[in-house]
Parts: C-alpha cells; structure tokens; sequence
C-alpha cells in the first residue's frame, strides 16, 4: 500500500477503457449428478462421453436447495456454504474465472507439476477450472466436487464432477498428483484438518495449489477511517469469522496451515492486484477491471447469508453496506487495491506417519 495523503487519481484521467462482459453466447449451463461413464452427450463436441448423468436422476435432498431472499443455497452437506448457487452465482463466479486466469497469465496453476495425471478441484463451483483443465490437459484426469450439482453437462471426456463434502472425510487416499483449491474462503471451520485431508487424497510427491484473495481492502494513497465502508466490512466480517468458525480472513495463514499440515517446499506467492481501472498501466488496468467486476457482482452473494444468518443483520441494512462498498470500487479516486495468495506446497516423496514409512 502506498503511502497516506497522496493526492487522488482524478476520475477524468484514467484513460477510457470498457469493462469486458460476458460472452452471452456461451452455453447455459444444466444441472448434473455425478460422474457417470454410461451417459453420452452427442452435441457436446468433444470426441468422447461427457460422462455425467442428468440432474432428474438426482436424490431430491440435493436438488430441494433452500430459498432464501429470491436466491437459492445448497441443501446438502455438513456446513452451510455463504454463497448462492442460482444462475446470477454462477455467471460471477465464471467471470471471476477469467480474472484469475489473466492474474496468472494464461496459467491455471502454480505448483511445479506439469503436466499433471490425476487432479482433485474441491469446491470446483460451476466446473470452470475444472473444465479448461481438462482442455488443457487431455491426457490427465480431472475431478471436480462440490455440494451444488451446478456443472454443465458439455465437458471433455476426461473431466467429470461428483457431489462431495470437503470437510467431511472424502477418503481418496493417496490417489492425486494435485489438489486444487480457489475461493474456499468462509466455508472451512479448519484448515489444518482441510489440508490434512488434502495431504491424505495426495500420492507422495503431489502438489497442493490454492488461492485466496484477502478481504482486507486497501488504497494506493490514503488510509481508510474507521467509517470508510472498505474498513467496516473488514471488522464486520473479521466477527463473523469469529462468531461463525468460518473464516474468510484466512489467505494471509494458509501457509502456515499448510506447514502444520505436513506439506513441504511450500511457496507463498502475494500478488497485489488493483480493484479498478484506475491504474495506468495496461496489464493492471485490465486485471483491475476484471477484479472490479468480479467483486461488484459478488458483493451481495459474499455477504447477505453471512450477515443475516450470523450477525443478524436487517435486509435494509446489508443492502446499505452493499451499496456503499459498490460505490467505493466503482470509484477510480479511491485507488482501490487487495493481495491474491497463491499459496502451494508438496507432498512429501517419503512419508513418515505413526512411525511408519508410507
Ligand atoms: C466461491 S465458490 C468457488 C468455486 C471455484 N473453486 C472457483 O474458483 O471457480 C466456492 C465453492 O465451494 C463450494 N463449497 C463450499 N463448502 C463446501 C464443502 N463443504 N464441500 C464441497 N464444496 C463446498 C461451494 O458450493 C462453492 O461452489
């Protein structure tokens, strides 16, 4: 962050720019159940089965998601996820898809393993990643799970999706070469037991590859009052964290839960990522653009279950908070900035565990 009592970037400077919008002839994305080799897809495209089953076969306690406040939520699993999973969820999070990929530049990954076999994305959402994985990668096996059937049907054959609950045990012992994990903020009540888990599903030598954005919004020239909006979501959020036990504000100790956990050669990697088109410079104006649109969409999705469900908050109230947080990234005077954690680590090739080499 730079330092205080810089003068503000002027609206009229930043250089006009259009904020990029999604592709409205992409393919509508249909429910599905899990991975089922039989099924096959004939408009998919791709050479072989989609392999995955319709949603109308799915048990109805998965399919009956819960209705709060005209959105739609999961209905299954052992925790209650924030975000919704109806179809304005699902277009942020594909959209998001597309900032993060430009932060690393074309890369779906970090972790030094290239290319990889066998593939876990737990929290995999719509199958974004997943799915461009599985493109990327023809000869690997990519596995997505979730606790929302929300995947499209039109999927390389070498990619398929399953209804799993991460912080239950998943007993996929030492079958991954890597685990991939984005955006689970909120929705872990441990880490260390999450990466544990991880580190069971991983094969000796496998990498685990995560990233998170931290929630605590700065500015590139002045330090935010306690009355600021950016500063007020942070503290209302740091309580929901500890009245929850589902912290968002964690990027900033996923390294050191991954360490407890047992990993090694771990790579902390900070990225500060502006929120805006306020910068000059190309590249950042672009990425600024993207992380703008990704967080103005999804502000009232991060926040309303949360705020209603822990703080106990009115609709009139989180409405305000949204609006006001939205006014500020849509300002380019505010300068607006955060860190991205990509945070990855390894596997041991030797494991040692109750005294036994594994
Ligand atoms: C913010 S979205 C991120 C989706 C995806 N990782 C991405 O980056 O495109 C978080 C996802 O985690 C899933 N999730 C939350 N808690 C979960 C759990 N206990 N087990 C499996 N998935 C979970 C949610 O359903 C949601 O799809």
């Amino acid at each position: 962050m730079a330092e205080t009592g810089a003068p503000l970037v002027a609206a009229d400077e930043a250089p006009a720019y259009s904020a990029p919008t999604l592709d409205p002839t992409a393919p509508v994305a249909a429910p599905l159940e899990f991975y089922n080799a039989e099924a096959e897809d004939a408009d998919s495209g791709y050479p072989g089965p989609t392999r995955v089953r319709r949603a109308s076969t799915l048990p109805s306690s998965i399919l009956n998601y819960r209705k709060e406040n005209g959105r739609t939520y999961h209905s299954y699993g052992s925790t209650e996820h924030w975000g919704p999973n109806d179809e304005a969820a699902k277009d942020q999070q594909d959209l998001s898809h597309h900032f993060w990929t430009l932060l690393l530049e074309g890369q779906f990954y970090l972790a030094p393993i290239k290319p990889p076999k066998k593939v876990l994305d737990l929290g995999t959402g719509t199958g974004i990643w997943a799915i461009a994985m599985g493109d990327e990668f023809p000869e690997a096996t990519i596995t997505g799970t979730d606790l929302s059937p929300i995947q499209p049907s039109w999927v390389p054959p070498n990619c398929h999706f399953e209804i799993d609950d991460f912080n239950k045990e998943y007993g996929r012992e030492n079958s991954y070469d890597l685990v991939h994990t984005r955006e689970l903020l909120g929705t872990i009540p441990n880490w260390v037991d999450f990466f544990k888990k991880a580190y069971a599903a991983l094969e000796p030598g496998g990498w685990i590859d995560c990233t998170e954005p931290a929630i605590k919004l700065g500015s590139t020239h002045y330090a935010f009052p306690a009355s600021h909006p950016w500063a007020m979501w942070y503290s209302i959020f740091t309580a929901i964290d500890a009245k929850s036990g589902l912290a968002f504000d964690i990027a900033p100790s996923l390294k050191s839960a991954m360490q407890e956990a047992g990993f090694v050669n771990i790579i902390e990697k900070k990225t500060n990522v502006p929120i805006g088109k306020w910068p000059k410079d190309k590249r950042q104006k672009e990425l600024g653009a993207w992380n703008q649109l990704r967080i103005d969409t999804g502000l009232r999705d991060f926040a309303e279950r949360r705020l209603k469900t822990v703080m106990e908050w009115e609709n009139d109230e989180i409405l305000v908070l949204v609006a006001k947080c939205r006014a500020s990234v849509q300002d380019p005077r505010e300068g607006l900035c955060h860190d991205i954690y990509h945070v990855y680590g390894q596997k041991p090739e030797r494991c040692v565990e109750a005294g036994q080499l594994k």
